[in-house]
């Protein structure tokens, strides 16, 4: 079923492993994509698997979206290529980490451009499009760091941007829904991804972090891009403003 044929979808830090999973698996399912990365070779690296595997992308790198001069360019540059965006899959972020007595303002408010401005600013340049069209979609990536506090990670800056992409998610879908605009997030759990990998080397904080998750795996990235084109496509024509965890039962016990 090709439920994203004639639809363009952007999807933000696509060099990375939930980005180009979800590359692969919106392009799978029809969607013309819309890459963008602050990584050029990650970036072109999709750009080649995407092609490889038959789909459609264009994508712009290098291209720092904490910067709002280049999320205005990312829309135009869509534009360039296609008549409408259907839907915006806010993925990209950079986590800072520390405790919080040894966390600097600096690092804070850091962590909040790299993880929740950067958002902001990509729903503010795509909305005038959105409203325009009569139609969009918006999904953002939260985290369930947003949700609870992990005894073993040191995510006081990340849990407060994660909890503003909630809180953002359930404006925007209000201020939307008289314009047709559906805005939900997705909440994943520890994924297997490159911001994890460090991490995940030490198997005593592996282990730890495992002992949270119900189900006998950690996820991967497809598990994230398979949740959020189920929000982005009609199936969830009646869903909005919701946050949809995907964390292998994590935050369930
Ligand atoms: N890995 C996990 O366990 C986990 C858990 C919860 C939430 N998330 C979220 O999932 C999303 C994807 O993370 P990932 O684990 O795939 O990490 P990743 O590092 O593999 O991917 C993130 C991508 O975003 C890009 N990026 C970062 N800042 C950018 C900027 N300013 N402008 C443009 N591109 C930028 C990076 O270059 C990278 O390619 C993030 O929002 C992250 O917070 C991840």
């Amino acid at each position: 079923m090709l439920r994203f044929s004639g639809k363009t979808v952007i999807i933000t830090g696509s060099g990375g492993s939930i980005g180009r999973a979800a590359c692969l698996r919106f392009a799978r399912e029809g969607a013309t994509i819309i890459g963008c990365d602050i990584d050029p070779v990650r970036a072109e690296e999709t750009e080649l698997q995407v092609r490889a595997a038959g789909g459609e992308i264009h994508s712009l790198q290098p291209c720092d979206l904490t910067d709002p001069h280049s999320a205005d360019q990312l829309i135009a540059f869509a534009l360039t290529k296609v008549e409408k965006v259907d839907v915006l899959y806010n993925n990209a972020a950079l986590a800072h980490f520390a405790w919080f007595a040894d966390m600097t303002f600096d690092m804070f408010s850091q962590t909040l451009r790299d993880e929740l401005d950067l958002v902001f600013h990509l729903c503010k340049a795509i909305w005038p499009q959105f409203i325009t069209q009569g139609h969009g979609v918006i999904v953002n990536t939260a985290s369930v760091s947003g949700m609870i506090g992990y005894e073993v990670v040191p995510g006081l800056a990340h849990a407060t941007a994660k909890s503003g992409i909630l809180g953002m998610t359930r404006h925007l879908a209000m201020e939307g829904a008289k314009n047709n605009i559906r805005v939900n997030a997705i909440s994943p759990g520890l994924i297997r991804t490159n911001q994890s990998e460090a991490l995940l080397a030490d198997p005593q904080w592996a282990e730890r972090m495992q002992a949270k998750v119900m189900l006998p795996r950690l996820g991967n990235p497809e598990d994230v891009a398979g949740a959020a084109a189920f929000l982005a496509s009609d199936d969830a024509s009646w869903i909005t403003g919701t946050n949809l965890i995907v964390d292998g039962g994590t935050t369930a016990w």
